[in-house]
């Protein structure tokens, strides 16, 4: 597609994001993997992600959790629990094997990204998060589809191509009474909207996808953004014939239209 060009550089979209005061907020801390940052982010945060900077479809990412904290005369001891998006291992050892673990693993031709976990909201038990469809036919973005994804039991990614089952966003919202799933609903549809136009103009999209959490408190967060998503087998199960017809004619319509256009590259 000539639209536009595909950018899959995660810690590049995060940074352009931290630089908009209001939409840095949503941003989950991130930082280039090294052994020193992942200490460092396992002393802060209870979970860590930790994955390739440029993959995509939940490929290669491990998540860390600290489990519990043995309280000893020389002072405590956390242990982490280790899981896989690739795998259905899970593994417990101390900082040390953590390190060795994460190292072993890891591509070493590879970069990745050591980022804050999100304790993301759950259905029927099950994480979810939100796949957003973003379209630019003129000069406004618009939603043309948004659902959400639950992720299969044991696994810690929510890509529909690992198992996700997909609900509609008010399926998904509505079973967690403690949230108020309408205004929620509005905040996710601006901050959409906001997300889209500053990275829709920094790399010149006029299709995305964002990759949107709702944590259990109500917060929102930006997971990742998506500048060639993958939507007909998801958005078909939700069987929402109006949204599916209007992705796909939007779509197409932007495809026409812009195929002949020469794409900014900013990488
Ligand atoms: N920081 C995080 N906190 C909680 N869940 C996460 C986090 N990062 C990723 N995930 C889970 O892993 C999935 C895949 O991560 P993502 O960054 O979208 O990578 P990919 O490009 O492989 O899809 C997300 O949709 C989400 O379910
Ligand atoms: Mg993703």
């Amino acid at each position: 597609m000539a639209v536009q060009k595909y950018v899959s550089n995660k810690m590049k979209y995060n940074k352009v994001l931290l630089k908009d005061p209001w939409l840095s907020s949503y941003v989950p801390k991130t930082v280039w993997f090294s052994i020193t940052a992942l200490e460092d982010m396992l002393k802060t945060y209870p979970v860590v992600f930790i994955k390739p900077n440029s993959n995509h479809r939940g490929n290669g990412i491990i998540r860390v959790k600290k489990v519990s904290q043995q309280w000893g005369l020389f002072g405590g001891k956390p242990s982490y629990e280790l899981r896989y998006s690739y795998k259905d291992e899970v593994k417990t050892c101390y900082l040390n094997g953590v390190i060795n673990e994460v190292v072993n693993e890891i591509n070493p031709n590879k970069k990745y990204i050591v980022q804050q976990g999100i304790d993301l909201a759950t259905f029927d038990g099950l994480p979810f998060d939100l796949r957003i469809l973003m379209h630019k036919p003129g000069k406004r973005w618009q939603i043309s589809g948004w659902l959400a994804r639950v992720a299969q039991k044991e696994q810690i990614v929510t890509n529909h191509i690992r198992g996700a089952k997909v609900l509609t966003l008010g399926q998904a919202l509505n079973k967690n009474t403690h949230l108020n799933a309408v205004d929620l609903t509005m905040k996710l549809g601006d901050l959409a909207q906001q997300i889209s136009q500053v990275l829709g103009s920094y790399f010149d999209l006029r299709i995305l996808a964002l990759d949107m959490a709702v944590d259990k408190k109500g917060n929102l967060w930006f997971i990742e953004m998506n500048s060639d998503p993958m939507f007909r087998k998801m958005f078909k199960k939700i069987n929402n014939k109006e949204m599916y017809e209007n992705i796909l004619s939007t779509r197409n319509y932007i495809i026409k239209k812009y195929k002949h256009r020469r794409p900014k590259r900013r990488l």
